[in-house]
């Protein structure tokens, strides 16, 4: 191996166990597995984490819809997110929870540090208020009349007519709970101190125009244009991260700002359990590192804005985001995913359908990575038919059964085609370059243009033909093409982990390492098997994916 290790710092977003894994997360968080698998094939030093993001507004909710705790909507989507993640061929270092005592821990120091650091302020508001249960409301508890429509509302947003509505114009606002009408009272929240970032997240916006994906730096640029304000850093909850500030036992810590740090708490968790210091690990000082954040556009803002803000206000010289892999939207046969529509497909569902290697490819090749992807169930077929069936596995398989037919599966060593080792050497860089920019539609394509050469060698070759006439030309034909076979082993490891494998097997070829794989001596194919079948399109049933499987549910207890 050439050079030093480098450090690989990637942070997968931590998607909201209130409801199943959808097809819009898998293309956005796919990338982070990608690049984690081909620095790990590189030798270098990975620390790839995640987890479920367990608490505010969007878990109370749906367990109050669903008359549940919110640790019971917690756990159970949060123990659904491991399995399916693990079907997937995810591999994260940890896929954490930030319900976890580790995580909670973590984040109470480091809010502690924030506060001592001076970046967080007291504010006192005007906010609703029940005397007979004596708490303040959030939103969520109040119920009122909307002064838009005169339909029912909650202290935010009219059911009716949908318009959000400010504090002022909800009508005869009572508590859900008690009936009673609210009274307002000064009540107080802790505030962080975004806006004395400006300038230093200009700069980085700045210093990352080659790095950020372009709706990165758009939307990043477009939040900073609209004027910073400070942000709440708590909220009138009881489900959350408590405040580790005396008088704020009645609220918890914003979740957005509690569960970006979950990047750092795992981390953290991480290299100590593989003896690395993680303080220098991903110090700003350390020139061998990487950072990646991966995640869906809707993400951007707290991504490029209130994490690096945060990560500078801890004063622990920590790097801030080098790459921002952050994806468009996934929409699902030319319409908006949505919920309520019915209109969304689970990851289960897909897993259902399909080999995971065929939604990993697909979702690579086609990933709404610069502009939004319509993704359909046809299209997925017919995606896997013609590349993963009619390219790889016809290259692999026509190769290998015509071997096993003729020679009983004896390999001769031949002489290895120096253009196509030239070529080789040269996609391997160029399919690695694409990777470490987070281009994984390129090197997905790169990857395809050196299988679509490997074809073309083997019929301009005509091994058919030579295994008659010249059996010394079939040879080195048949050895150049297993090299290649080697070689595309690992290119396509990253991606298509399965396939990768089966190769491998049936070689007996070395695990996975990203490095061009020489050949040498006689090899016997054992285990022969099809790499991918065809799937038929008409045997696919489209009607598994109607609503019924899409309104499971959290069953009360
Ligand atoms: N839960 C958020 C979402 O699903 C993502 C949080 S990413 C985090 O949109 F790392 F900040 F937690
Ligand atoms: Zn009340």
């Amino acid at each position: 191996m050439d050079k030093q290790k480098k450090d690989i710092f990637i942070g997968g977003a931590w998607p909201y166990a209130n409801y199943y894994l959808h097809v819009g997360h898998l293309a956005a968080l796919l990338p982070g597995d990608i690049l984690a698998k081909y620095y790990r094939g590189k030798g270098d030093n990975v620390i790839y984490v995640s987890g479920s993001d367990c608490h505010g507004t969007p878990i109370t909710e749906r367990a109050r819809k669903e008359g549940v705790s919110p640790k019971e909507i917690a756990t159970h989507y949060h123990e659904e997110f491991v399995k399916t993640f693990n079907n997937l061929g995810f591999e994260y270092d940890k896929y954490s929870s930030t319900m976890s005592n580790n995580h909670q821990q973590y984040v109470e120091e480091q809010f502690k540090k924030m506060v001592e650091n001076g970046y967080i302020y007291e504010k006192e508001e005007l906010q609703d208020y029940c005397d007979k249960c004596e708490k303040f409301l959030s939103d969520r508890e109040i119920e009122g009349t909307c002064s838009h429509c005169g339909g029912k509302s909650t202290g935010d947003q009219c059911e009716v007519c949908g318009d959000s509505l400010d504090s002022t114009e909800v009508l005869d606002k009572h508590c859900k709970k008690c009936g009673s009408s609210t009274v307002m009272r000064q009540n107080k929240h802790l505030y962080f101190r975004l806006t004395d970032f400006k300038d230093k997240l200009q700069e980085l916006i700045n210093n990352n125009k080659t790095t950020w994906r372009k709706n990165a730096l758009g939307e990043a640029q477009k939040y900073i244009d609209m004027g910073l304000v400070d942000r709440a850093a708590t909220r009138q909850l009881d489900w959350g991260v408590p405040v580790p500030v005396d008088g704020y036992e009645d609220k918890r810590i914003y979740v957005w700002i509690e569960a970006v740090l979950g990047y750092l708490s795992v981390g953290k968790e991480v290299a100590e359990k593989i003896g690395i210091n993680f303080d220098e690990f991903m110090s700003s000082n350390n020139k061998n590192l990487s950072t990646y954040y991966v995640h869906g556009k809707d993400n951007i803002p707290f991504h490029t804005t209130i994490y690096p803000a945060l990560l500078m206000s801890l004063k622990n010289n920590y790097a801030l985001p080098d790459y921002i892999v952050s994806s468009a939207y996934v929409n699902l046969n030319h319409e908006k995913m949505s919920k309520t529509k019915g209109n969304l497909i689970t990851v289960n569902e897909l897993l259902e359908m399909f080999d995971s290697d065929t939604l990993r490819f697909y979702f690579s090749f086609k990933g709404p990575e610069v502009n939004d992807m319509n993704c359909s169930i046809e299209d997925i077929v017919q995606t896997h038919n013609k590349f993963l069936v009619g390219m790889l596995g016809n290259f692999v398989n026509r190769n290998l059964s015509f071997i096993n037919k003729k020679f009983d599966g004896e390999i001769k060593q031949g002489i290895i085609d120096e253009n196509i080792k030239t070529a080789t050497q040269k996609s391997m860089k160029l399919i690695g370059k694409y990777f470490e920019k987070g281009e994984i539609k390129n090197a997905t394509i790169q990857i395809m243009e050196y299988i679509g050469l490997a074809n073309k060698y083997y019929d301009s070759q005509q091994p058919w033909i030579q295994v008659k006439e010249d059996i010394d030309a079939f040879n080195n034909t048949t050895y150049t093409c297993t090299y290649m076979i080697a070689n595309i082993s690992n290119m396509i490891a990253p991606i298509l982990p399965n396939g990768s494998k089966k190769i491998k097997h049936m070689l007996n070829l070395p695990n996975y390492k990203w490095d061009v794989q020489e050949i040498d001596g006689d090899y016997k194919i054992q285990d022969l098997q099809i790499l991918y079948d065809r799937i038929d399109e008409k045997k696919m049933n489209y009607d598994d994916l109607n609503s019924e499987s899409n309104s499971k549910k959290v069953r009360n207890k």
